[in-house]
């Protein structure tokens, strides 16, 4: 494998301060604040149309902010500093940020016409990276990381749903970031499927990748995060270790959401 960029002393801090974010005249995130360490792994709880979506595309500026900024280690993701203004920098400078940050969507999102590890090795080759035979060498690692070493040649169409989401994982790998987000990457899955894609998720919290993951596993929260953070109403409400959070929340509306989810 190829080095690609020396690692650096600090790895995967990212800083939240006061992100707020609107559509429409609607305030969907009302002043955000959190600071995630370098190899934390927080699961981020709460309802439907609480802002956990928007929250996270902010963070990979997938969506801009209309106050407040986001940082990963120390850097801005979508903007520059100038004087005491933030300027949103170009798309080829966002896209060259973002490769910091990787992230895996509900739905997979694999391009179809490609292998699985075409898709692996797609972003490595695009961003001029690694060579073609170097980028391909990459992506077979990871497939293995994820337990698909067998499934290389095989294309979206032909995997499961669950495989479908491994490769996405291994995928969103390939540019070696320093943070990984997921957004509920188990809720399209059927349920015999999602132990699968909890278990690479498992192992990817002991490599020491900063980890953010918007789930409704609460048992898998649990077991894996540092940290749980709920947020309701585009405002984090509550948060702190999951023995705490889950088991003896404080905010009655953290208590009814939990009594919801667990049914
Ligand atoms: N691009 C958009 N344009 C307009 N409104 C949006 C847009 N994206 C999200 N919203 C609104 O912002 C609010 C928060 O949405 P978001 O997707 O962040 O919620 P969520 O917590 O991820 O919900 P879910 O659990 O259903 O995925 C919702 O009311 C949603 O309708
Ligand atoms: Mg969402």
């Amino acid at each position: 494998m190829t080095a690609v960029e020396p690692e650096a002393a600090t790895r995967g801090l990212v800083e939240i301060h006061d992100v707020h974010k609107s559509y429409g005249g609607v305030e969907v995130l009302r002043g955000i604040d959190l600071t995630i360490a370098p190899g934390e792994v927080v699961a981020i709880l709460g309802p439907s149309g609480s802002g956990k979506s928007t929250l996270l595309r902010t963070i990979n500026h997938l969506e801009s902010v209309d106050r407040g900024s986001v940082t990963v280690d120390g850097q801005l993701i979508g903007y520059e500093q100038r004087g005491d203004r933030l300027h949103e920098l170009r798309e080829r400078e966002i896209l060259k940020r973002r490769t910091q940050i990787g992230i895996v969507f509900q739905s997979f999102n694999l391009f179809p016409h490609l292998t699985a590890l075409e898709n692996v090795a797609e972003a490595p080759i695009a961003t001029e990276r690694l060579n073609k035979a170097d980028a391909r060498d990459l992506a077979r690692g990871l497939l293995g990381l994820v337990g698909l070493a067998d499934k290389a040649a095989h294309y979206p169409r032909q995997l499961s749903g669950g495989q479908q989401q491994r490769v996405a994982i291994a995928r969103a790998l390939a540019l070696k970031p320093k943070v990984l987000l997921f957004d509920e990457p188990t809720s399209a899955l059927d349920p015999e499927l999602v132990g699968e894609v909890l278990d690479v998720i498992r192992d990817l919290a002991q490599l020491g990748t900063t980890l953010v993951i918007v789930t409704h596993e609460i048992g898998f929260a649990r077991e894996v995060a540092d940290r749980v953070v709920f947020v309701d109403q585009g405002a984090v409400v509550e948060q702190g270790p999951p023995s705490q959070v889950l088991v003896a929340p404080r905010h009655r509306r953290t208590k009814e959401f939990l009594a919801k989810v667990l049914g």
